[in-house]
């Protein structure tokens, strides 16, 4: 179903479920004569502006009808010869504003035509004049609801705020054209994904943000512990309450001596156990206090250490170092050597100090794992994914689409269709090499030669100049790459790839596993890497080993490359980078 069909049908949500679902929100739009009358959203009594504006014929079709709308004024003003006021209201379903007029027998507030005061309004769609942009116009019969405004305080009234400056009120920036129009293509592309991979039979898997594997084996991860604020809790507790001293404890043992030395003399008596009970009660108890005492004799401030100095990790919460996911791959893996086509879905970390427009500390990544795959089905299985993401936006985000590309790239769109449109390149590694060797129109920051990390320049040069489309590359040495890629025959290089895509560089990277234990087990001893904490991943190939594959794309990533947006900071609703995590 199209977006045209959806809307045409009153779906008044973000109308994203195939046909004959109503998820998106919209209750069922009833009949009235031979004429549809607009739908309520389900579960707010008010009509989505998405299903006026929205619609193909613009809301021409609902003139005459009586509805509520909810929303926040974009733009005000109070019209001279009348009073009455003309409010531009946006509610986050669809990026066009409702224009509504409130007569001023209605209302005379000039606080309703404030930027960022919430209405909540029934009236009836009219005609405007004719030299209104819009289609339809809301003339406000009651109001409902205001939340008046603090305009002198409002830090993101009208005026054009740079996306920069945004970034420091992450608490109201969604009430912006962009940054809505961004969350609803954001939201667009996890239902695609979910949809992608729910069509080709993956599972959706929820591997775990807290772990004891680093997956990349780059150490770029962030600690999870309770010993900080625990050691400073027992330390508030030992400034309150001191440990004893010495004579304290000794005194407690000689308390002891004399209560046993009591117990001695009465069983030397033969007194019965009626008559020696009190005395052993009393021993019983200066034997408890001189525990104690002892026990807390011992006590140190400071973070718990072994008796080499290094901190005891022991007495960490899960009793071992843990830390924050930088990739749920291992763990997925585990699935799919079960379940056979599988991916994950998740937020992941990396503590790398990088301050770039394309690396954030927190970004969500799509992992999908297949079993019985080779590199070539995982490259066909990533191309298939981004061209279907991109093939979903045309079809269901156009507006947001349209308008983001208006602002901010002029190519979003026709970039969209083409990458729908047209098989990638695939190249190998070597052949890049090559290719970049011969480059001299452009004077590269890092040398090119085999064996390097393709740098962003590299990858954007192969993708934006040489192809102008998406690019993957294969067959990478195996000396940049992860322990767990499958090695290639001429033991030189791995069966990984990365797909490049303009206006990004790096989108998805993967690869063909190892699953041969053998040179599983070779692989991380020539990396330095202890085998300890894989075991349990060389156990898959102890145990039914399967050739796998599978790859993860940076969802920011991906939205980046869609929008054409030049900062991955304002892709994500909250970004955390070195030096910022606020909300
Ligand atoms: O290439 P990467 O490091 O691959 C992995 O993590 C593999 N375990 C994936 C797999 O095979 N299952 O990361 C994958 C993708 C990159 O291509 C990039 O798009 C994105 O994740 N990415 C980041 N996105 C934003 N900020 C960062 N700091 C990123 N690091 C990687
Ligand atoms: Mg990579």
């Amino acid at each position: 179903m199209t977006l045209e069909d959806e809307v045409a049908r009153g779906v008044g949500g973000m109308g994203l479920t195939d046909a004959g679902e109503r998820e998106g929100g919209g209750a069922a739009p009833s009949v009235a004569g031979d004429r549809e009358m607009v739908a309520n959203s389900k579960y707010s009594g008010r009509v989505f502006i998405k299903s006026i504006l929205g619609r193909p014929d613009g809301g021409v079709g609902l003139i005459g009808q009586k509805v509520t709308v909810g929303g926040w004024v974009k733009t005000g003003r109070v019209m001279g010869k009348t009073a009455s006021a003309f409010l531009e209201v946006n509610d986050g379903s669809w990026i066009g504003n409702l224009q509504v007029l409130v007569d001023a027998t209605v209302a005379t507030e000039r606080q309703l035509t404030l930027t960022g005061t919430s209405v909540l309004v029934q009236g009836k769609l009219v005609e405007p004049p004719e030299d209104k942009k819009q289609k339809v116009e809301l003339l406000v019969e009651t109001i409902l609801h205001v939340g008046t405004v603090n305009a002198a305080k409002y830090p993101i009234a009208k005026t054009k705020l740079s996306l920069e400056s945004l970034r420091s009120q992450l608490h109201l920036r969604a009430r912006t054209n962009t940054i809505s129009a961004v969350a609803r293509i954001r939201h667009a592309l996890a239902v695609a994904t979910h949809t992608f991979f729910d069509r080709n039979g993956f599972m959706w898997v929820h591997t775990p943000i807290i772990t004891t594997s680093d997956c990349e084996g780059a150490g770029e991860m962030f600690q999870v512990t309770t010993l900080f604020s625990e050691t400073e809790r027992r330390d508030r507790e030992y400034a309150a309450n001191p440990p004893p001293s010495q004579a304290e404890v000794e005194a407690a043992q000689d308390v002891v001596a004399e209560a046993a030395e009591v117990v001695k003399e009465l069983k030397a008596q033969k007194k019965n156990k009626k008559e020696l009970e009190p005395s052993v009660q009393a021993l019983m108890k200066a034997k408890e206090h001189a525990a104690h005492l002892e026990a807390r004799a011992s006590l140190k401030p400071g973070m718990p250490r072994k008796e080499g100095g290094e901190v005891d990790f022991g007495a960490d919460f899960f009793a071992r170092q843990a830390f924050l996911t930088v990739s749920g791959q291992l763990q997925v893996e585990t699935y799919a050597c079960a379940l056979s086509n599988v991916y994950t879905f998740g937020p992941t970390f990396r503590a790398e100090n990088s301050h770039t427009t394309r690396h954030l500390a927190e970004f969500w990544m799509i992992e999908p794992e297949i079993a019985f795959a080779d590199l070539q089905d995982d490259m066909n299985c990533a191309e298939d994914y981004v061209r279907f993401m991109c093939q979903w936006l045309l079809d269901h985000c156009l507006e947001d689409m349209k308008f983001i590309s208006s602002m901010y790239d002029k190519t979003a769109v026709d970039r969209l269709k083409l990458v729908a449109s047209t098989p990638f390149v695939r190249i190998t590694y070597t052949e890049a090499i090559e290719i970049l060797e011969k480059v001299t129109e452009k004077k590269f920051e890092n040398k090119v030669e085999w064996g390097i990390d393709l740098a962003s320049e590299h990858e954007r040069y192969l993708t934006e100049e040489i192809y102008k489309k998406p690019v993957i590359v294969y067959n990478y040495p195996k000396d940049i790459k992860a322990f767990y890629m499958r090695l290639n025959d001429d033991e030189k290089t791995v069966a990984a790839m990365d797909v490049l895509v303009p206006k990004v560089g790096e989108l998805v990277g993967g690869s063909q596993r190892e699953e041969r234990q053998d040179v599983l087990e070779r692989r991380l001893k020539e990396m330095n890497l202890p085998m300890e904490p894989y075991e349990w991943y060389i156990d898959l190939r102890r145990h039914g080993t399967v050739k796998h594959a599978g790859f993860g794309l940076g969802f920011e990533r991906m939205i980046l490359f869609a929008t054409g947006l030049e900062n991955i900071r304002d892709v994500i609703p909250f970004p955390r980078y070195p030096g910022k995590a606020e909300l």
